[in-house]
């Protein structure tokens, strides 16, 4: 995972590197460094801990004089995050310096090889290595840099992202990539690149997405870009228009509670534009009616809560599209050999687009020519490039690690294509249709109903700050709101949290119910509601504290189980989309109960550029 960023211009380097790393943290932030050339030598601070202990350290950059430089925030995979394996990392003499987000596969190939060869390394980081394969490369061709780098970047194997800055060219910044994203900025007073656009915003919304293998070198007023062989290419900038208070917390506590508010207009943004008179006009989908007839299988593969919107929407597309429908985990599908027949479309769910082993699954789905199509929320990502058809979620920039405004997008338009699909396919009448979109329309409503009952939820979760273990059941949907209530929960308070299919219970999980455990038992699908009113009975005579979240007609539950929340009546397709708001607002509490950071889960990143 990491972040990177560098810049070159008329401007002090160090705040603005600083200020380019603050947007990236949600990438990792377990360390930080910058190096900038400071008219002399370059010089590198770096720090463990936030980013704020390194602005603290430079005095917000001051301290660090110098019109270029490059800098990094970290999520390690290779060494401890220790001050030591924090990036950039230098060759022995000083004269390069490297930051790097990706891992580098064949390193200990390399580094023995380049110890043989005399050079020393002082960190554990796969990353080391390109310092000195840089400099061993840059000594054999006659200090040409850009001949470095294209012969580095032939002998390095994995996923990388590295900016690069060489003493000899105080005026370069030098920068490639392979499988790890990266942007160039064009701004006026210089040009920056960074691994994601939010980084680049307050300076430039024009901005070029480099791709796999390409090679950018940036001065203060040039941008040239060449190919994998060093020869030049062209690229087009492309324009940003998004709203950049959209990265701001705005008066939220945290980042988490503000992208639980957004939902409403999250939801709205991602559904208003597709449904039109009636009908849903998905024009990205690409796909004639004969095309959607023609689909035989749906593989939906994502990592996380993207994934468990896929697990949802497997009931609405065999519910309604009657399309038989496989879910998979990205990490799992790709190594799984998956049987790919005539009519197959791989849908491919991910906020960033980034999800190392969500791109893995999309491109071997490509590889083995079944079309694919991205639901993807961050524009000009490497899934919504590569996919066959992307399908945006309109999130806007999602900052808090655990995911809510995101994953409430995947949703709806995961339900807009099933039921795309099952008007095309015959399954639903118009009628039926116009009934299932109003439902649909009705969601941001109702979503905002239940923000407002925030307090009650607030009250109970600081009941259970100091729980051990919560257990989350349900059936069917209710058993996929379950994971995603649990996934929540575990991410941010660091209480171990399980989700079961309520009926599964007795096969294990029953055994860890003790006295006063909380259940959190999730029951909006009628046709169920009586064989989990059962567990619930099972799990309550073992000495558990049941907490139901219901719809708002069964007024009987308060016979069973302990606390109830209701939801508002929806179709029992869709009830995912309100039951998990309270869910969502239950962890954020008991993370905030427990003092914790909320926005930035300990070991966690946002984007799992890695696998
Ligand atoms: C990380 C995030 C999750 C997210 C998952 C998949 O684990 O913390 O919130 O669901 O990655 O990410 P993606 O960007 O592919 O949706």
């Amino acid at each position: 995972m990491c972040g990177i960023v560098g810049y070159v211009g008329k401007e002090q380097a160090a705040p603005i590197l600083l200020d380019g790393l603050s947007k990236l943290e949600y990438r990792g932030y377990d360390s930080a460094g910058m190096a900038v050339y400071d008219g002399e030598k370059i010089v590198i601070n770096k720090s463990t801990g936030r980013l704020k202990v390194l602005s603290e350290l430079t005095h917000d950059g001051e301290n660090m004089p110098g019109h270029i430089g490059i800098g990094h925030t970290r999520w390690a995979t290779h060494g401890e995050p220790t001050e030591t394996n924090a990036h950039p990392h230098f060759n022995e003499s000083k004269t390069i310096a490297v930051v790097h987000n990706g891992i580098i596969e064949n390193y200990l190939k390399l580094k023995n090889l380049l110890i043989e060869r005399g050079y020393q390394f002082v960190s554990d980081t796969d990353t080391e290595v390109v310092a000195h394969l840089l400099d061993y490369y840059y000594k054999k061709y006659d200090k040409d840099p850009l001949t470095a780098v294209v012969k580095v970047i032939h002998r390095v194997e994995g996923s990388y992202a590295l900016g690069i800055i060489f003493a000899d060219y105080p005026d370069v910044v030098y920068s490639v990539r392979k499988d790890s994203p990266l942007i160039v900025g064009k701004a006026k007073e210089g040009n920056l690149i960074a691994s994601d656009v939010p980084a680049v915003l307050k300076y430039t919304r024009d901005v070029y997405f480099i791709e796999n293998e390409e090679i950018a070198r940036l001065t203060e007023d040039t941008i040239e870009f060449f190919n994998v062989d060093g020869e030049p290419i062209q690229k087009q900038s492309k324009h940003i228009d998004w709203d950049i208070n959209a990265a701001e917390k705005n008066g939220y506590e945290h980042f988490m509670l503000k992208e639980i508010y957004e939902q409403p207009k999250a939801v709205r943004d991602t559904i208003s534009p597709r449904i039109k008179d009636g009908k849903i006009i998905i024009e990205e989908l690409g796909m004639t009616d004969e095309e959607i007839r023609s689909i035989k299988k749906i593989h939906i593969v994502a990592c996380g809560s993207a994934y468990h919107t896929g697990v949802t929407n497997k009931y609405i597309f065999e519910g309604l599209a009657r399309i038989p429908v496989e879910v998979d985990l990205a990490s799992e599908f790709r190594y799984r050999n998956p049987i790919f027949e005539e009519g197959a479309l791989v849908i491919i769910i991910s906020q960033s687009g980034e999800t190392a082993d969500s791109l893995a699954a999309l491109r071997l789905a490509k590889e083995k020519g079944v079309k694919t199509l991205g639901i993807v929320n961050v524009v000009g990502s490497s899934i919504a490039r590569e996919a066959d058809k992307v399908m945006y979620t309109w999130a806007g920039p999602e900052i808090a690690v655990a995911t809510t405004k995101a994953y409430s997008c995947q949703l709806v338009a995961q339900y807009l294509l099933a039921l795309k699909f099952a008007q095309v396919r015959g399954q639903i009448t118009d009628e039926q249709l116009k009934e299932y979109l109003h439902e649909i329309e009705m969601l941001p409503n109702q979503i905002e109903i239940l923000l407002g009952n925030k307090e009650r939820i607030q009250k109970f979760a600081n009941r259970y700050v100091a729980a051990k273990d919560v257990f989350f059941i349900g059936r069917g949907i209710d058993y996929a709101i379950s994971l995603e209530g649990s996934l929540k929960l575990k991410e941010i308070s660091y209480i171990h949290s399980e989700a079961y299919a309520a009926g599964e219970l007795k096969h294990g999980t029953i055994s860890l119910i003790e006295d006063g455990t909380l259940v959190t038992a999730v029951v909006t699908q009628e046709e169920l509601y009586k064989k989990t009113i059962s567990n619930i009975v099972e799990v309550k005579t073992r000495g558990a504290y049941v907490l139901a979240v219901t719809n708002d007609d069964n007024l009987d539950i308060e016979k069973t189980a302990d606390s109830v929340i209701y939801i508002p009546k929806t179709n029992a397709y869709f009830t995912n989309s309100l039951a998990i708001i309270p869910l969502q607002l239950f962890a954020y509490y008991v993370s905030v109960g427990k003092g914790l950071d909320v926005d930035k889960p300990r070991n966690l990143a946002k984007s799992v550029t890695v696998e």
